[in-house]
This record gives C-alpha cells, structure tokens and sequence, in this order.
C-alpha cells in the first residue's frame, strides 16, 4: 500500500512518500531520534520539566485553577521539538497556532490553506536565516550536509521542518494531557507509580495503547486488490486504519477497555502505527511522558481536576484526540 498523494498546493513531507523517496530523506533524520540520542537528552527534558514545574508552583492560588494543557502539556514537547529542530520557542504562538489550524477536523479547506501557506512562509524564512547563520540543530546539519551537497531541495527542506514541528508537539502534548488526567482519576495506579516508578515505562506503553489518539489514520490506498479480515479491499481505494480499534482487539489485550499499567504486552500496541512509516519520534514521545509522568506525580501529588470531567473539553473536533484545555488545582 501506498502513502497516497497530497492534496493539490499541499508541500510533501516524507510521512506521504513511498520509498525509494521516503527511505531517502527518512534516513536523513533517524539518528536525531534513536533511542541512545533521546537518552543523551533525558536530564534536558527532566530541567524543562522541573522549570515548567516550578513555573506552576509559583502560580498564586487565587489563580487556580491551572489549564494543565498550556502550563505545561504543550509547551514541553514544543520546547523540545524546537530545540532539536533549531525553531526559536519565542514563536511559539505562531506555530502552535498554525499547527493547531492544520490539524482541526471542522476548518474548511478554504480556512485550511492559508494556515498551512503562514507556517510554510514561517519555516522558509527560519530556513533562509539558517542558511546564512547555521546554527547547531537538526535543520542547519541538514542544510549543510545535505541541501549543501544537492541531496535535498528547499522545498523538501521546508517540509522535513514542518513535518518534524507538527508531529513533535501536537501529539505529545495530547498524550500528556490524557495520561495526567486518567492518573488523576484513577488514584490507585497514581499511587502504585508513585510509590515504584520503575513501573513508568510499562504504565506509558499502557496509555498509549489506551488513549490511542491517532482517532483518523494513518490513511492508505491500496495498489492492488487486498483483503483485511475478510474484507475485500480494492486497487485503488483508500483505506483510514482504525488504530483505536487494533488496541483494543480482545484477541491481542484482553480486558482492552481496562487500563493495567503491568499489561505484559502493551508494549504490542499500534499507536506509534506500523511499518516503513512507523513514528519517527517514538523514543523522544516515551521519554517525554515517562520523564513528565514521574515528575508530576512526585510534585503534586494532590493534583486534582478543578471541573467535573463532563466539563473538559476533550478534542472531538481534531485529528489528534486529547484534552483542548485541563484546569487542574492541587
Ligand atoms: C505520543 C506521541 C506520538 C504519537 C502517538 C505518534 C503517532 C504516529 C503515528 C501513528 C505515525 C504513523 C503515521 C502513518 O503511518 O501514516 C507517526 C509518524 C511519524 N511521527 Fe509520530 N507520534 C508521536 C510523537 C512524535 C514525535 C515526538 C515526533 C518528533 C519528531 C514524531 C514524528 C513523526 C514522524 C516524522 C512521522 C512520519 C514517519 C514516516 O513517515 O516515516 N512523532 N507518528
């Protein structure tokens, strides 16, 4: 199956190529995310996390409650995704902004364009500066050894940068958001990490599987007649894979509706997708949660939803399922 083509005006990332282009310009980037590089930047995520932390604490109480999503879900994998990418967190307005724009389910098309034209006129001129000025980042060592040498276009320069961006904070800023809150109301887990958090890495495979909030894809379209569980699928037509639905197969997790963060085979779960497509980010997402998990759970301890949970305005309307805002009070 194929990755499918772009809608017209849209700028390819590699997330929408088959190979031989996708295995190309995919290796360009692995070793930025391999699990010994991510680990290299654990005591960098734990310092955000303690700085947005503390950023929190000082927060005064006539002040509460506290959006979870803007103290502190968001911003630290944007932080980190900015960092690595060379993206001055300054702008951070802008892009989330725009980002936010691209992945609504209820923008229109018309609406759509132009926010997808601001964030690529954005990275273009953060490209442009680097060319000049290369800094030390994922996008000025992929100017100079790469872009320098013919290997890449700007154009698909621009769209390495935009497709890192987006997949690297929309999505974890989701996770945490959803992985906080079911810690909150389930306080016998929250208590069990608290007390052993080597359980961290099992409890996050856990969530993952749970949450799955890749709610609509990943999208194929099949290149030669195919059948899936008995259904015939044809050459040619589109296929949106169910990831929600695969975590919850009973045959693979039984009690799927149930979170067990010592569930032997979480870890068996589809929610970073599956194959030559298969995330990118994986490592830096699981150190992300694991490392903000912790820390949460050690810092506040009594943190509580401020609103009954009816209330939260949990993201229907987008690509990616989360949480769009989450008061919290401790
Ligand atoms: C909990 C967080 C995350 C989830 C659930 C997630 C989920 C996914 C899924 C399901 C895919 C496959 C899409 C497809 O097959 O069409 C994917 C691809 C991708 N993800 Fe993530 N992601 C997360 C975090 C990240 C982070 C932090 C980055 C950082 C750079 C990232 C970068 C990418 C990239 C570049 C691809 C495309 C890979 C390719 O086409 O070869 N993701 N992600």
């Amino acid at each position: 199956m194929t990755g499918g083509s772009p809608r017209p005006g849209a700028t390819r990332g590699f997330i929408r190529m088959d190979p031989p282009e996708h295995t190309r310009l995919r290796r360009m980037v692995t070793r930025d995310f391999m699990v010994k590089r991510v680990e290299a930047l654990r005591p960098t995520l734990q310092k955000l996390t303690d700085e947005l932390c503390d950023a929190m604490e000082r927060v005064d109480r006539s002040e509460h409650p506290v959006d979870l999503v803007k103290a502190l879900a968001l911003p630290l994998p944007s932080l980190a995704i900015s960092l690595l990418l060379g993206v001055p967190y300054e702008d951070h307005d802008t892009f989330q902004r725009l980002t936010g724009a691209l992945l609504s389910r209820e923008i229109s098309e018309e609406d759509r364009g132009p926010a997808r034209t601001e964030l690529l006129a954005y990275i273009d001129n953060l490209v442009e500066t680097k060319k000049a000025a290369p800094g030390d980042d994922i996008i000025s060592r992929l100017i100079t050894e790469q872009y320098a040498k013919g290997e890449l276009t700007h154009e698909d320069l621009v769209a390495f940068a935009v497709l890192l961006l987006v997949a690297g904070h929309e999505t974890t800023a989701n996770m945490i958001g959803l992985s906080a809150l079911t810690l909150m109301l389930d306080r016998e887990t929250a208590d069990r990490l608290r007390e052993d958090p080597s359980l961290v890495r099992g409890a996050v495979e856990e969530l993952l599987r749970f949450h799955s909030i890749i709610r609509n894809g990943p999208r194929r379209a099949a290149l030669e007649d195919v059948e899936v569980g008995g259904q015939l699928i044809r050459k040619g037509e589109g296929v949106i894979v169910a990831v929600p639905s695969a975590n919850r197969d009973e045959d693979t997790f039984p009690d799927a509706g149930r979170l067990d963060i010592t569930r032997p085979n979480a870890q068996h779960h589809v929610a970073f997708g599956y194959g030559i497509h298969q995330c990118l980010g994986q490592a830096l997402a699981r150190a992300e949660l694991q490392v903000v998990i912790t820390t949460l759970l050690r810092r506040f301890p009594g943190m509580r939803p401020a609103v009954p949970v009816e209330e939260i305005p949990f993201r229907t309307d987008m690509v990616i399922y989360g949480c769009h805002a989450l008061p919290v009070t401790w």
